[in-house]
């Protein structure tokens, strides 16, 4: 397939055309960002780690039945995915308290949640991705309540498939961040990344932090605990 022309760049992935009308290049960059953008570095090997391990999960996911756009990976950097318009929804799944949830009500990190929960934010930029609810979404006609629904009950399942899955390797899975887009017949379809970049990874014995916090709060090498996650998954050393 041809590597057509640069459709969109964002913070961590540029998206490219290819000769087939549904199917998109992704290329993970090197560009680490976070507290919307305020913060940002370029670490060397980071957009292959996240291809790798994002590559790695949505196999596993399509596995267990849980379709993505993911298509197939392509090279280090690269892979196909199935075109959707993305839903404007960040998704947020919780097991264990940390990041917005523990500061914003105040509650210690690492204390496991009585549930799991979902969360909904606006995405956009200029508003700094705020958390909204149920009536915030049909006001500003991002999604039906159909398919709200079916956003929260994906979330739920990709947890349970993921959390098992990470258990399996030492690892907690204590938040992620999911997105979704719209095919041309209006499915609704797992989308983005899901990486040490969306996703809080926590070492079950040591509770090592193995992800994007590293980097946010300056806590040592992102590539060495994204290749933790990477080799822990059975991927290869990149
Ligand atoms: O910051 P917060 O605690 O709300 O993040 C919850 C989860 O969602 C974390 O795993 C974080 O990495 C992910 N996230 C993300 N992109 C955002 C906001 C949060 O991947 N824009």
């Amino acid at each position: 397939m041809k590597k057509g022309q640069l459709l969109y760049e964002g913070k961590a992935k540029r998206l490219y055309a290819t000769d087939h009308e549904d199917i998109l290049f992704v290329e993970y960059k090197d560009s680490a960002t976070a507290f919307n953008g305020e913060k940002k570095a370029e670490i060397d090997g980071k957009g292959t780690y996240n291809n790798r391990i994002t590559s790695l999960l949505f196999e596993r996911l399509n596995e267990k039945g849980i379709p993505s756009h993911f298509v197939e990976q392509l090279s280090d950097r690269e892979q196909l995915v199935r075109k959707v318009d993305i839903i404007p929804i960040e998704v947020v799944t919780r097991n264990v308290a940390a990041g917005s949830l523990a500061k914003r009500l105040g509650i210690e990190e690492g204390t496991e949640l009585q549930r799991t929960i979902v969360e909904f934010y606006y995405k956009d930029d200029a508003l700094g991705d705020p958390l909204i609810t149920e009536e915030h979404i049909d006001i500003l006609n991002l999604a039906s309540e159909s398919e709200v629904n079916e956003l929260y009950a994906k979330a739920l399942l990709v947890n349970e498939v993921l959390s098992q899955f990470f258990n399996e390797i030492g690892v907690i899975l204590v938040d992620f961040k999911l997105e979704f887009g719209r095919d041309a017949e209006g499915n609704i379809l797992l989308a983005d990344e899901i990486s040490p970049d969306t996703c809080r990874l926590w070492d079950a014995e040591t509770k090592q932090k193995l992800d994007k916090d590293v980097f946010r709060r300056d806590l040592g090498s992102l590539t060495e605990v994204y290749e933790i996650i990477l080799n822990r998954l059975g991927g290869k050393t990149v």
